[in-house]
């Protein structure tokens, strides 16, 4: 047993990377469940905990615990509500039993690329979805972090959706993503990140769709015959804490704080094209396979998944829908 718990302790202490935080400093926990050191969400908290380690120091001081070594998908939301952690940066398709409104983020296709995603976040529409669980839940809304356009592996290859018929998928906890992959006559099952990679390697699922950068420093490459470039639907955060931790600091470190994590923000997201095409690149050097689409098979893609829109116009709402698909 002592041996067990010592190689865990060992593991825990290799994946994180935590600051030397001094006496009298406030400790700020931000946890998460990607891995790697490419990953644009990597790349981002890191920096943020050196941007504010470095000009907040004696004030704050922020330690980064990455790959669920802390929280993972399930706990990381209710362990910032009851103050165990202070920073994350969850996918929007994570918030499903807080908000329907991010299901907007979901709709298959809705953004042509992730310049179209930034165009919308930009809007009053997508500002205000920000702190659209700030004043019933008490979650604030610090930026978005892009990640990259989602694409799917599989066990087999994926060129029409009919491929797909027949198999199981890992989903995130979104509800419109488990309409999608029903679209593709197949079944979808939902799971925290961190059990991915065991799913699909003891064929607990068939596929799973993601980021490049996922992909990648996942290693999901070695366990599916290929990866299908999609572009199906987004994959972004909510960089984001709550509103008792913001209350507790003081108005000059709060607007130290908030100015440094929109910086950090609007950085992050100017680095994300050359990380997802650097990890694309990675998978294949690594012996991935990655199947590109003519317009007519993807123009398939397109089609059976279309009718998901309908099924969450009412939760969603159609005019956040249309300034989505129109920014
Ligand atoms: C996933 O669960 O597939 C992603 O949301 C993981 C992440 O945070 O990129």
């Amino acid at each position: 047993l002592s041996l067990a718990l010592s190689t865990i302790a060992l593991a825990f202490t290799a994946n994180t990377a935590l600051a030397n935080c001094d006496a009298g400093e406030r400790v700020v926990k931000f946890s998460h469940v990607t891995g790697g050191t490419t990953h644009p969400k990597v790349v981002a908290t890191n920096e943020l905990a050196k941007r504010v380690n470095t000009e907040m120091n004696g004030k704050l001081c922020v330690e980064v615990y990455p790959n669920s070594t802390l929280f993972g998908d399930s706990k990381e939301l209710e362990a910032l509500l009851l103050g165990d952690v202070q920073l994350l940066a969850p996918s929007l398709s994570k918030f499903g039993s807080y908000t329907e409104k991010f299901g907007v983020f979901d709709l298959p296709f809705i953004f042509k690329d992730m310049d179209h995603a930034i165009r919308f976040t930009n809007t009053a529409e997508g500002k205000d979805l920000l702190n659209a669980m700030k004043e019933d839940i008490g979650f604030v809304g610090l930026g978005y972090w892009m990640s990259g356009m989602k694409y799917f592996s599989a066990k087999k290859p994926l060129l029409v959706p009919s491929d797909a018929s027949g198999m199981k998928f890992r989903v995130q906890t979104s509800d419109v993503a488990k309409q999608m992959i029903a679209a593709m006559d197949a079944s979808p099952q939902a799971m925290a990140f961190s059990e991915v990679y065991g799913a699909l390697q003891t064929g607990v699922v068939d596929g799973q769709e993601n980021t490049w950068s996922n992909i990648y420093t996942k290693k999901f490459y070695e366990v599916q015959d290929s990866t299908t470039e999609t572009s199906h639907q987004l994959l972004a955060y909510l960089f984001m804490t709550s509103s008792e931790f913001l209350d507790s600091l003081s108005d000059e470190d709060r607007a130290q704080f908030l100015a440094i994590a929109d910086d950090v923000t609007q950085k992050a997201n100017l680095n994300v094209k050359a990380a997802e095409a650097n990890n694309r690149a990675n998978i294949l050097k690594a012996g991935g396979k990655i199947n590109t689409l003519s317009p007519a098979q993807r123009q398939e893609w397109v089609d059976a998944m279309a009718p998901v829109w309908k099924q969450f116009e009412r939760s969603i709402g159609k005019d956040l829908i249309k300034a989505a698909a129109s920014s």
